[in-house]
């Protein structure tokens, strides 16, 4: 089957099987690569780095010209919607991001949704950069956090083990915490509308966090706002395909898959190849699944995970990629390898 596109990414999306599977990186611009670190250190902090078009295009375009991925992924930072939206946004160094933490209702009304989209245009502005950037065959993919992700990082007010707070929240108050949900499903919608239109050929949702909640939640929390906007861009632009990545979803990949409407489902490292090929492939492209450790190793464990990875998935429509971001640490080397890996073809 063909469907007459030059994008390997957006062929594989499309259902079509291909020899060589496109491929590319979550965090694949980043620390581990030196000419970031040197970017990096001319700014003051990452917010600046995001909400300046020229750099942030240039920092999108480095691991692209290094390695030749499939797809460009714009830089920019899931829980820029919520800096928009007003609530105070602070990343340190080695610590992570730490937000004022919202907790009750009254606190959502102070989030500003009117003034959200405008205060997001430097990162519209990244994404014409890039798209007018990059060569015909590489796909420029955007993307945005997912209400219950980004809901947990606003509400913790950063990182947590077992995102307690949230959770409390979520079964003390429903009415309230849905409020906040909705004004991110909203939110989020005219977010990746701007990037379609300013020129992402794809749109990733990340739910990194998906993976923590029980049966009934997950349905009303990440299941039912995910496919809210999936339908919505389907609306909005039919031909735009949307990937998710909802992290640690364990049991329940099948039904997200089943009730979202996405075209490309994400596969933590902990999802089996041999069940992703049965159980979600039929229904959905594939992306996923190297264990970012087994890339800051390199060498036999590498080469060998990245064999049976294409062996299994190759056989159906594939996007290779990790289970999880490139660690700061991976040798920049080793991607080198990876991409010379993933060049071979292999035959059916
Ligand atoms: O994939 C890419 O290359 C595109 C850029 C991108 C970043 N963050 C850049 C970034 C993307 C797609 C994200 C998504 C993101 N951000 C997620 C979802 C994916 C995941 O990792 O689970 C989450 C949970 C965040 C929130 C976030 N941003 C955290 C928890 C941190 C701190 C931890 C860390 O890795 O530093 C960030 C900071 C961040 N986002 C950095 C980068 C390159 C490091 C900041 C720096 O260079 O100073």
């Amino acid at each position: 089957m063909s469907t007459g596109r030059v994008k390997p990414l957006l062929r594989a999306l499309a259902g079509e099987v291909l020899a060589v599977p496109p491929w590319w990186l979550m965090r694949q611009a980043g620390r581990y690569l030196p000419e970031y670190r040197q970017l990096r250190g001319k700014v003051r902090d990452f917010i600046e780095l995001c909400l300046t078009p020229p750099l942030a295009a240039e920092v999108t375009l480095q691991p692209v010209r290094r390695y030749g991925m499939s797809a460009a992924i714009l830089f920019s930072d899931i829980l820029m919607l919520p800096h928009a939206l007003g609530q105070r946004l602070t990343f340190r160094e080695g610590e992570g991001p730490a937000l004022e933490a919202i907790e009750d209702r009254h606190a959502i009304a102070r989030l500003d949704l009117d003034r959200a989209i405008p205060r997001l245009e430097p990162v519209l502005e990244t994404v014409r950069r890039v798209n007018a950037a990059l060569a015909p065959q590489t796909a420029l993919i955007g993307f945005a956090g997912s209400p219950w992700t980004v809901a947990a990082y606003m509400v913790e007010g950063g990182g947590s083990k077992d995102f307690h707070r949230v959770r409390s929240w979520a079964y003390r108050d429903p009415a309230g915490f849905a409020a906040l949900i909705e004004l991110l499903v909203q939110g989020t919608v005219e977010y990746l509308a701007g990037q379609i239109r300013a020129g992402a050929d794809v749109v990733q949702l990340f739910d990194s966090w998906a993976g923590v909640l029980p049966e009934a939640a997950f349905g009303r929390w990440v299941v039912e706002p995910t496919q809210r906007i999936v339908s919505q861009i389907k609306r909005r632009f039919p031909d735009c395909p949307v990937i998710a990545f909802p992290r640690g979803a364990g049991f329940l990949y099948e039904r997200y898959v089943l009730k979202t409407g996405i075209d490309a489902i994400g596969i933590d490292t902990t999802v089996p190849a041999d069940y992703a090929r049965k159980a979600l492939q039929p229904r959905a492209a594939v992306q996923g699944n190297l264990d970012p450790v087994a890339l800051a190793v390199g060498g036999a464990a590498l080469e060998r995970a990245v064999r049976e990875m294409r062996h299994t998935l190759g056989r159906g429509p594939y996007i290779f990629n990790l289970g999880h971001g490139v660690l700061p640490h991976t040798p920049p080397e080793h991607v080198e390898v990876l991409s010379r890996l993933l060049a071979e073809p292999v035959a059916a």
